[in-house]
């Protein structure tokens, strides 16, 4: 799908498998790290290559929040909201960047700089409020910090 390069990860992620379809999250995730989200021609392109239902793997892409299904901002930013982070400010921090970006969760900035999110609990509850921005956790945020953060990208 994405040239010979690909297709011999594919193989060497398969291999690592009893039968093919064990290899499916490990997969998609190689194919979002190649385009930066995996979409309907992926998936039936993966459904093809490791024997399981199309339908199979729009499940597990649409069930799990991590895997992209279409192309999002350079910058991901992804707010938790949960109650640590809602008690510490994150609406507050939510309001600011809808602002600062003029997009509401589920948007991308028209430049395709920043794309944004409201997400659940992301496990750092005692350094709340957070975000993840792309792979990396920002904790203790405040405006100013957060203003810090994002003006700072290059
Ligand atoms: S509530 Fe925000 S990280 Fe857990």
């Amino acid at each position: 799908m994405f040239g010979p390069e690909f297709e011999r990860k594919v193989d060497r992620i398969v291999a690592r498998y009893p039968e093919p379809k064990a290899a499916l999250l490990p997969v998609l995730w190689l194919v979002q790290r190649t385009r930066g989200f995996v979409g309907l021609d992926a998936e039936a392109w993966v459904a093809e290559r490791l024997g399981v239902g199309a339908a199979h793997v729009h499940g597990v892409v649409s069930f799990y929040t991590m895997y992209r299904q279409k192309q999002l901002g350079r910058y991901h930013i992804q707010l938790c909201t949960t109650l640590s982070c809602m008690l510490r400010g994150s609406d507050d921090l939510a309001a600011h960047l809808e602002k600062k970006l003029g997009i509401r969760p589920g948007e991308t900035t028209p430049d395709g700089k920043f794309s944004l999110a409201k997400v659940e609990c992301l496990g750092s509850c005692g350094t709340a409020p957070m975000l993840q921005l792309n792979d990396d956790y920002h904790e203790n945020l405040t405006i100013d910090g957060l203003d810090r953060l994002l003006d700072g990208l290059p």
